[in-house]
């Protein structure tokens, strides 16, 4: 199987041809992290530290962590070029040490959760690293809308989103897409799973977003012209914002 560090310097050229979708992502992410000046916040599986950027652009104090050393370098080599006072740490999301990163007011996960091999794992190390009733944001590939069997169709209404094999969690690669989930593939859960795995975490959630490529952006037309019509039908990507709940709310 792949890793990252094996499509390091193709993922780094790949996300720049996928700078309108990172824009319309990042709103739905910005509304729902708020005002985020001078808060210290983690970016979970970084890679090469685009969101880390963003969000240093805004004025947050991020570390961003990520397990690919290259895509570490590749990030390091930004931030040496233009200084935003990111720091970029290797370690395994599914085992963070709060004791060696200290604690954050806000994670962001963004589009990295379904590159992960073990989900609860990984949203106790989130919660671990979280102050007291911190926020975490995550976007994910939508879990109803790509599975290891999903495409599309034709049809005298227009294009239409096929899926099968939903309840069939676990690795799948694709032999047709040409992003990472055919690069090196992806692990694929139910909703629920996604859903309970938070709860069971401590982290509960507030807010869920489905954005549309039909939304307009402030600089640009619809992404549904950009893009394939078919996310303007149904949901692409799945945003969420969570709290961690204190041990006075668990009681
Ligand atoms: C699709 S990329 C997203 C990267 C970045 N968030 C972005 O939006 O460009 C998925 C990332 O998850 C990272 N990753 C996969 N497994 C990991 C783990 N166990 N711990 C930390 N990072 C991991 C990969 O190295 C890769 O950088």
């Amino acid at each position: 199987m792949r890793t990252y560090d094996d499509i390091a310097e193709w993922y780094d050229v790949w996300v720049e041809t996928q700078r309108t979708f990172f824009s319309q992502s990042m709103r739905a992410v910005e509304s729902l992290i708020g005002e985020i000046a001078g808060q210290r916040i983690c970016d979970l599986a970084c890679g090469q530290g685009r969101v880390a950027r963003y969000l240093a652009d805004l004025g947050a104090q991020v570390v961003g962590i990520d397990l690919s050393a290259k895509l570490l370098n590749i990030a390091r080599g930004y931030e040496e070029t233009r200084p935003r006072g990111i720091e970029y740490l290797q370690a395994d999301a599914q085992n963070l040490n709060s004791e060696a990163l200290g604690l954050f007011d806000g994670v962001v996960c963004f589009m990295a959760l379904m590159d992960i091999p073990d989900l609860a794992p990984t949203l106790h190390s989130v919660a671990r690293i979280l102050q007291s009733a911190g926020w975490f944001v995550f976007s994910i590939l939508h879990p109803c809308f790509h599975t290891s069997q999903s495409g599309e169709m034709e049809t005298p209404e227009g294009t239409v989103r096929t899926i099968g094999k939903y309840f069939v969690e676990g690795y799948w690669r694709s032999d047709t897409r040409t992003g990472p989930p055919g690069k090196i593939g992806a692990y694929h859960r139910t909703l629920s799973t996604y859903i309970n795995a938070l709860t069971d975490a401590g982290l509960q959630l507030v807010h869920l977003s489905e954005p549309s490529t039909a939304d307009p952006l402030p600089d640009s037309p619809s992404l549904a012209r950009l893009q394939r019509p078919v996310w303007a039908e149904v949901p692409s990507i799945l945003v969420a914002s969570c709290r961690k709940v204190t041990s006075k709310q668990s009681v």
